[in-house]
């Protein structure tokens, strides 16, 4: 897969060590608003750029041989903005789930959306529906876009699932693990992500994969998201590739 990449001079990627992949990645893409502002754009014209790198990082991570990426599209917070941007981001994520080869091309890649359907219209469900659908037999990597996701909410319903087997005699308190609440949340097809990237210098989770990044390595950079580049994905995933996950252990 790697022979996608060019190995120029400026490319660091003979640095990478492709026998220790992250296997899930995670990108809060963070930025977008601040990108528009420095160009005197609109907010919305930030999100559109955004997009277009995440048509073009979603391949790159492909190619390298990420097996799942999950990027935080709209969080359940993201309600609160102003009803013209959460419309444009309505309506930016509305087309490209309508028209899925704008995001994926003719290349391997499965999509899944996660989060509540929970204030979306049917249309956008409709639509999440067909793409999960047309999408289901690809396997090089799958695509995560969490829209309308918040961690805690995602808990909470978990919560609520095994509430209910407790209510109808099927299992009793001491019987909850870990293992059940991973299984009742939306990520349960999945392994936790190994490693998470912030772009936009901001040093926070916002509500992104609560539960499964317990353990899950951090970067963060100043790059505003519609300007990261697959040469940041690659310097990141060197830099993970230099840490030592300890799990608690020594
Ligand atoms: C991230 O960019 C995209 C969404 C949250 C939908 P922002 O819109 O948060 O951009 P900034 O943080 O204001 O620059
Ligand atoms: C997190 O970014 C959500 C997404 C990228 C979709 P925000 O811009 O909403 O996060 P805060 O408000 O800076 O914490
Ligand atoms: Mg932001």
């Amino acid at each position: 897969m790697l022979k996608f990449f060019n190995r120029n001079k400026q490319n660091t990627i003979d640095e990478l060590d492709i026998n220790n992949l992250p296997k899930h990645i995670g990108i809060i893409m963070d930025g977008n608003g601040r990108w528009a502002k420095k160009r005197g754009l609109p907010r919305s014209a930030g999100h559109r750029a955004g997009a277009k790198v995440l048509e073009q990082i979603t391949r790159d991570a492909g190619h390298l041989g990420i097996r799942f990426l999950t990027v935080y599209a709209f969080s359940t917070e993201n309600w609160k903005r102003p009803s013209d941007e959460v419309e444009a981001l309505m309506k930016l994520l509305s087309e490209y789930l309508d028209d899925y080869k704008r995001l994926i091309g003719d290349e391997d890649i499965r999509v899944k959306i996660i989060g509540s359907y929970d204030g979306l219209s049917e249309e956008i469900i409709a639509k999440i529906k067909n793409i999960e659908e047309q999408t289901k037999n690809n396997s090089a990597i799958t695509l995560n876009i969490a829209l309308n996701y918040g961690g805690r909410d995602e808990i909470v319903k978990a919560c609520q699932k095994i509430s209910e087997k407790i209510k109808d005699g099927s299992i009793t308190p001491e019987n909850v693990t870990e293992d059940m609440i991973s299984e009742n949340l939306y990520t349960n097809y999945m392994p936790d992500p190994d490693f998470i990237i912030r772009p936009s210098g901001e040093y926070r989770l916002s509500n992104f994969l609560l539960w499964q990044s317990a353990y899950s390595e951090f970067w963060y950079s100043n790059i505003l998201w519609p300007d990261f580049t697959r040469d940041d994905l690659i310097k990141a995933i060197i830099d993970y590739q230099k840490r030592n996950r300890r799990y608690g252990g020594v």
